[in-house]
């Protein structure tokens, strides 16, 4: 069978079949139907044979993540496109949340979440990175450094799923001394991967992979990897990580290279989904490297600490305001082929609803629950939100260009803005339906 998809197969019968009402004598169309349950019958039984269990869940360990639902479902609802009043009431609120575990990839959508003056728990301390080599200067040195990589580039990485599970005394298996308890957790990556199907053994095999992932209703065969959240110095030592000098933006943070943590074959697998193809590996910030935020941060001297992020952007937390996502949505040209402009494109921490479209851009001070939150500065767009994260494919030019004709709104700034950078004041835990209070406004500039 030379098909290498669903698709390919019922297109086959379909054209058969036309064949066949033109040819059809009871003999032949007996004989068809015959041929076309027994391909039918042997492609299912190659791909129950190659059906694999899933892995067992991280002993010891609990997902954190929102299953089978999200607080997403009617984020297109017109409900949403104007404010609900003044902050004074208390319908202004936190309608959904987000981590993004490792930097650039998938979300993992939580209902409460831990907060530091970092930012929420588990959010962007990892990133994928890969060595780049510069040109050679007039003496003719040449340099290289391992280099984060983003959707802007790699834009498959949005196909790249993340789970995060915790250690839990009630989950199965736990036990303190645990690989993954130890680790204080476990991240759990799956990405797609389409292996040959040239004519051979492994060949079929794998068409009956791809056939298993159909019947599971996925459009790939998804292949994982597990990463120790938080690894402690024996599992470093044993598995020989490296402190290593990266490169996010303009710090140069020293890292933890954790590639070790991915086998092999895995890792060049991952290489082609995503397109890369110079080294690639994988980083944890390291507590010690962690990256100051100066800039629009709240001053040491007036808040007692000094900002630090992980493989965060820029600050600590993104919100967002769902009507002002409204109403970039309804700007868009109507032949931008965006039909439904998601949140997940401008990846939040928190999605707010109540305020009206844009009240937020002159927020200074806000209590999220129980929370007092310093609003830092806006958030400025580059080409990313391009990027539709369900399908990992980047528009050419929406919805930046929309963005560039009426939100370019920081006094020196050519940028535009959508949403903004946070920073929390203090510990806490955050939830789904916490109230927003907007306690302080004012001007922000882009510094
Ligand atoms: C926040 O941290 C505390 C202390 O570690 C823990 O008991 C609690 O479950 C955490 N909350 C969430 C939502 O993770």
């Amino acid at each position: 069978m030379a098909s290498n998809t669903l698709d390919d197969l019922l297109n086959t019968i379909q054209r058969n079949w036309s064949y066949l009402s033109s040819q059809a004598t009871p003999l032949n169309l007996a004989m068809t139907l015959v041929a076309l349950l027994i391909s039918l019958l042997s492609a299912y039984i190659l791909a129950v044979s190659q059906q694999e269990t899933p892995p067992a869940a991280p002993s010891g360990c609990r997902n954190i993540g929102l299953q089978g639902r999200s607080n997403l479902h009617d984020q297109y609802s017109k409900q949403y496109s104007s404010g609900t009043g003044t902050s004074a009431s208390t319908s202004w609120t936190v309608k959904a949340m987000f981590i993004y575990p490792i930097k650039s990839c998938g979300p993992v959508e939580l209902a409460k979440s831990n907060v530091t003056t970092s930012g929420l728990r588990y959010d962007r301390q990892f990133t994928l990175a890969q060595q780049s080599t510069s040109l050679p200067t007039l003496e003719g040195k040449v340099t290289s450094e391992w280099k984060f990589i983003t959707q802007r580039a790699f834009p498959r990485l949005a196909k790249v799923e993340t789970q995060v599970w915790t250690p839990d005394p009630s989950a199965p298996g736990y036990n303190k001394d645990g690989e993954w308890v130890k680790s204080q957790g476990c991240v759990v990556v799956r990405f797609p991967f389409t292996p040959d199907t040239e004519f051979s053994i492994q060949g079929l095999r794998n068409l009956g992979k791809i056939l298993a992932a159909k019947l599971e209703g996925k459009s790939e065969p998804m292949i994982e990897f597990r990463l120790p959240f938080n690894p402690n110095a024996e599992r470093m030592r044993e598995k020989q990580y490296r402190k290593e000098r990266m490169a996010i933006w303009k710090d140069h943070p020293m890292a933890l290279n954790m590639g070790c943590e991915i086998p092999e074959e895995t890792l060049a697998q991952l290489k082609y989904t995503l397109g890369v193809t110079n080294p690639l590996t994988l980083f944890r910030i390291d507590e010690e490297g962690r990256r100051e935020v100066l800039r629009c941060a709240p001053k040491k001297e007036e808040v007692g600490f000094q900002t630090t992020i992980g493989m965060a952007d820029s600050y600590p937390m993104h919100i967002l305001n769902l009507a002002s996502l409204h109403d970039v949505a309804s700007r868009l040209p109507s032949k931008s082929s965006i039909s439904r402009l998601s949140a997940l494109r401008f990846r939040p921490n928190l999605l707010i609803t109540g305020p009206p479209a844009f009240d937020e851009d002159d927020w200074k001070q806000a209590r999220i629950g129980q929370i007092m939150h310093h609003i830092s500065c806006r958030t400025t767009r580059c080409k990313l939100p391009n990027v539709n994260p369900e399908t990992a494919t980047a528009n050419r030019n929406e919805p930046s260009t929309t963005l560039l004709k009426y939100r370019v709104i920081d006094k020196g700034s050519k940028n535009a803005c959508l949403g903004m950078q946070v920073t929390p004041l203090e510990k806490g835990e955050v939830q789904i339906g916490d109230v927003v209070e907007v306690t302080e406004r004012g001007e922000h500039f882009s510094l």
